[in-house]
């Protein structure tokens, strides 16, 4: 029997306090997502229950940990961070590859009322900067490997006064405000006073892009455990005796709306395997710890795909029960691909950084429709608007603009120092989430693509005026525009068009050297697959230029009206 049961009778007696009371929570109480993913696990008799199952790169580096380890670790990071002088509210960034410590700094960051900031290790150090400096971060715990990036632009973050360093072998001397901090040797903290946030108060800062402008800080707060736990519960199923795997990193919303605080709230045993993708590492892990419950995503997916389905033949994977995905768009292919080889279909979710939690997804026991994305969480108020006028349209299978009433407990409280942009995502009193959607006659939706200019490359998100601005930065470019182009596997990448500066002449090399420029200064994801030297970009009038145009030769799409170009 599935924890939803009838999808249908949930929508009829839905109240986000089926998940208070369960979690024992009255409003007004204080409410700490450290202490309801760790400590009260312990207090439900769970506390020799495995909580993670950690697994380098290589395979024999393993380790795991029980819910009171987690506990009292969680206890000794949090001592040693207020005894270094972070308190509530201060900013603390999570700049690391998924060690174990990355999960427990986390919680332990919530459990002293600080906000924990987590960002992707493969950010460089532009990427790192402005998020860093956009939070005003008082603390970045990270490793040795990244600590440089750091060193980098410390000089420019006056705000930043400690670099705690977690896996120091004090062979290097420490630089300039890098403090060693080794969970294994710390003195373990059985007893600790936790700090009483309230359900409004600060927890997690993740940055995520936009077509303008530098990455936006999405607020959010202690409450959104509301959300992410009952969404954990019912849509990725997860109950008592699961052994879950979220493929994300939580440098990203999944990793931790569903990598720490949804399945740890609901004391299920978690796997985390820091390494990157390789179809027989991932189907080896699967049938090593008998993996039950896996939620991944598209590009991963199809990368699975493509490694054929004679790999997936030499590993056990009949322990597998339930399969998610989220990020991007799930092909009607993948869902199909995935029933018939592991005889379960993916169960496409959709939401993004600013809701927090799942918005509209597929549940165990409703029928899917392979392609759809399914239908709104209970409790929620979703309607596709017109995007000339933003009122509701009531004509199935019509395109709008995918939008929600904005009331549940895990939605962004606003955009971090920057309540401007936040109070424009709405219309009408319509949270605008700026991907567009059609509903068909039962109630499914389907993805038709994002509003706006932002790349989603293998279910990341790209500001092509990061990348733009980034490309000035290189001496060969004068003007730069960039756009996505397809991809078999990411479904999109980043591609860039550049005019050069005089004196500078195009060549393969010097597109490889651009390359490599993004790559180091933003990150992989960001790096153009390709980039085209052209004579000049295609604008309006008034200069702006129209990606538009370049966009639309790369999809092979329409170009439309172009009655603004100025040099046709
Ligand atoms: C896209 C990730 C199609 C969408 C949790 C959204 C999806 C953005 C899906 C948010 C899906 C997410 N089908 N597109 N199932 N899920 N997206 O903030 O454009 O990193 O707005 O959050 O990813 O990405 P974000």
């Amino acid at each position: 029997m599935s924890n939803i049961g009838s999808y249908e009778d949930r929508l009829k007696n839905f109240s986000w306090s089926i998940a208070e009371k369960e979690l024992g929570y009255n409003p007004g109480d204080t409410i700490n997502i450290g202490w309801y993913c760790t400590d009260r696990i312990c207090q439900m008799g769970k506390a020799d229950k495995t909580a993670l199952i950690w697994e380098g790169r290589e395979e024999d580096n393993m380790r795991k940990y029980t819910f009171n380890d987690l506990r009292i670790l969680t206890n000794t990071f949090g001592t040693f961070l207020r005894k270094v002088g972070i308190s509530d509210g201060d900013r603390v960034c999570l700049f690391m590859d998924k060690a174990p410590e990355l999960y427990i700094g986390f919680l332990s960051i919530l459990k002293i009322g600080a906000v924990a900031q987590p960002l992707f290790s493969a950010f460089g150090d532009e990427s790192l900067f402005v998020r860093l400096e956009n939070a005003g971060t008082k603390a970045i715990i990270t490793s040795r490997k990244h600590a440089s990036k750091v060193q980098k632009i410390l000089d420019r973050l006056p705000d930043l006064e400690y670099i705690i360093v977690v896996d120091d072998d004090g062979k290097k001397a420490l630089k300039n405000k890098e403090i060693a901090f080794s969970l294994d040797q710390a003195t373990p903290v059985d007893q600790f006073e936790i700090f009483p946030t309230k359900a409004e108060s600060n927890s997690v800062l993740h940055y995520t892009s936009g077509t303008t402008g530098q990455p936006k800080g999405v607020k959010h707060v202690h409450y959104s455990l509301i959300s992410q736990y009952l969404t954990a519960k019912w849509v990725l199923d997860l109950q008592d005796d699961d052994i879950y795997w979220c493929t994300a990193d939580p440098g990203w919303v999944t990793g931790t709306s569903y990598g720490i605080i949804g399945a740890w709230s609901l004391g299920i045993t978690q796997c985390v395997k820091d390494s990157g993708f390789a179809a027989e590492t991932w189907y080896r892990f699967i049938e090593k710890h008998k993996i039950t419950m896996w939620y991944s995503a598209p590009t991963a997916i199809r990368s699975l795909m493509k490694a054929g389905d004679e790999v997936i033949k030499q590993f056990d994977h009949s322990s597998l029960r339930h399969l998610a995905s989220v990020g991007e768009p799930l092909n009607a292919e993948a869902v199909v691909w995935s029933q018939k080889v592991f005889g379960l279909p993916f169960l496409d979710t959709y939401w993004q950084t600013e809701t927090g939690s799942m918005m509209i997804t597929n549940y165990p026991g409703m029928k899917i429709r392979p392609g759809s994305m399914g239908k709104p969480f209970p409790g929620l108020t979703c309607a596709l608007l017109d995007p000339d006028t933003y009122e509701p349209i009531h004509e199935t299978n019509k395109p709008g603009l995918i939008a929600f009433q904005f009331d549940w407990p895990a939605r962004m409280r606003t955009y971090w120092n920057n309540q401007e942009t936040f109070e424009k995502k709405f219309k009408n009193g319509w949270y605008i989430t700026g991907d567009r959607s059609t509903i068909d006659k039962d109630g499914y939706f389907w993805f038709i693509g994002r509003d706006d200019d932002v790349i989603n490359t293998g279910g990341h998100l790209v500001s092509p005026f990061e990348v733009e601005s980034a490309l000035l930065e290189h001496e060969a470019v004068a003007e730069s525009a960039v756009v996505s182009k397809p991809d078999d596997i990411n479904m999109e990448v980043v591609k860039a068009f550049v005019t050069l500066k005089p004196g500078f002449v195009a060549s393969q090399e010097l597109e490889l050297e651009i390359m490599n420029f993004i790559r180091k200064k933003l990150s992989p994801l960001a790096m153009p697959q390709e980039i085209e030297y052209i004579d000049l970009l295609p604008k309006t009038r008034s200069g702006k230029i129209m990606r538009r145009v370049l966009h639309a030769k790369e999809w092979g799409e329409e170009i439309g009206d172009i009655s603004t170009l100025e040099n046709d």
